[in-house]
């Protein structure tokens, strides 16, 4: 599976000169199964020095092209990359790249590398907004680079906005993804508005129970986060969940089915794609207590009544009009004496009507609360295609090829 055989993966860690290169640290930290070569610019090293980049990546570190000019580094280091990845990706470094200006090792390095390059963007909102910097976006862009949309939030000084750098988690995961799969962050679903879902519902029993599940929102967040990074316009509905919101992504958080559903009827009014990869609880406790449960001496409490919650996925199919939108369904299935797992799974994706429907295997506690995941996707034209064991945002990838090969959902 590995292209590369056993060898590390080699990654150049290019860092423009603004204040978000400190975060660089994390990113070099977050690539120690990479070899590592930090290229900084100049200006970059305004903001770290020299020592920390040679400590964290254990590699030497130039940033001009007339140092130990007998490597011929300009050119080797380029070379010799399985991927770029630029944090921060500065406006002026952008526009340096664009231009196909070589003025500086990293330049000369983007210039003659054939690898994939991820920048990570990080300005001011103005920089950021300004013509020219699309346009040098796009361009990157068009020539396949990978221009991950900067996050929003607090900038340097008083100001806010979007420009921030993308949490380093978030750009290690992509360079990891990208590693695996080369192709795997086309620029393929810009203009298509998406709405996900993730997490796991909390039906409340009183002000401080509630019936629970074991989900994390690693899926949904994954997918998210791909989704954004190809361009598309993403709404992550999200139950529960204590993880950083991917950059470029819209997030409404709910808690339990009932708000988790209007949540998505409102947004699904709008969406090209739905994907329902969230764990929603088919049960819902019958009355819940406005003040906490007590015990009453030894006696043994009252048996829990349950409620259906309602089943969104299936009111999302019965509710659609036309083509639009496409609805994605997960199911986490194991096989049992009367059939095997992907049996049930058919009979799922023709019971809920859905167009796509994500099959978990979790066999022995696979899937939840970990970072892997294997999985085949089932289409309801009758197709399958199988996600070996790997990153969820692997999963994400074959997810949105098939999303982005459907075009629209539905009978229409
Ligand atoms: N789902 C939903 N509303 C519910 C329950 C589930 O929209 N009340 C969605 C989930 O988000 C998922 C899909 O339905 O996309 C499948 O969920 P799963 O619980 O695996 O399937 P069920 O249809 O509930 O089948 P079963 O519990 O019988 O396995």
């Amino acid at each position: 599976m590995n292209p590369r055989g056993d060898r590390r993966p080699r990654v150049v860690v290019g860092v423009g000169g603004g204040i978000a290169a400190y975060k660089s640290c994390e990113v070099i930290r977050r690539l120690a199964d990479a070899d590592v070569t930090v290229v900084p610019t100049e200006a970059a090293l305004k903001f770290v020095g020299q020592a920390t980049f040679e400590a964290l990546s254990g590699n030497p570190v130039h940033s001009g092209v007339f140092t130990d000019v007998p490597a011929v580094n300009h050119v080797r280091t380029g070379q010799q990359a399985d991927l770029v990845v630029i944090a921060p990706a500065t406006a002026d470094l952008m526009a340096r790249a664009a231009a196909g200006r070589a003025d500086d090792l990293l330049t000369s390095t983007l210039l003659v590398t054939r690898a994939p390059v991820i920048f990570a963007p990080a300005m001011h909102t103005e920089m950021w907004t300004h013509p020219a910097t699309q346009a040098n976006v796009a361009t990157l862009r068009s020539r396949g680079a990978i221009v991950i949309p900067p996050a929003v939030g607090r900038l340097t000084g008083p100001d806010s906005g979007p420009g921030r750098l993308p949490e380093p988690e978030h750009i290690v995961e992509l360079a990891l993804t990208v590693l695996n799969r080369p192709d795997a962050l086309p620029y393929d679903l810009a203009g298509r508005r998406v709405v996900i879902t993730a997490g796991g519902t909390r039906e409340e029993l009183d002000p401080v129970r509630f019936l629970g599940n074991r989900s994390s929102g690693r899926q949904g967040f994954a997918l998210a986060l791909v989704a954004a990074a190809r361009g598309a316009e993403v709404t992550l509905i999200a139950a529960n969940v204590a993880l950083p919101t991917p950059p470029g992504v819209r997030l409404v958080p709910v808690t339990d089915a009932r708000s988790l559903q209007a949540a998505v009827v409102a947004e699904a009014a709008t969406a090209d794609v739905v994907v329902m990869a969230a764990a929603v609880a088919d049960f819902r406790p019958a009355n819940r207590q406005e003040s906490k449960i007590k015990k009453v001496g030894d006696l043994e409490p009252d048996a829990l009544a349950l409620v259906r919650n309602p089943d969104i996925l299936a009111g999302l199919v019965a509710d659609r009009r036309g083509a639009v939108p496409l609805i994605v369904g997960f199911a986490a299935e194991t096989g049992d004496e009367n059939a095997d797992v992907m049996t049930y799974a058919r009979e799922k994706l023709r019971r809920k009507g859905c167009d796509l429907l994500v099959v978990n295997r979790v066999d022995g506690g696979r899937a939840f609360e970990v970072a892997d995941n294997a999985a085949v996707i089932l289409d309801s034209d009758g197709g399958a295609t199988d996600v070996p064991f790997g990153p969820k945002t692997l999963l994400a990838a074959a997810l949105w090829d098939a999303v982005a090969a459907r075009g629209t959902g539905g009978p229409g």
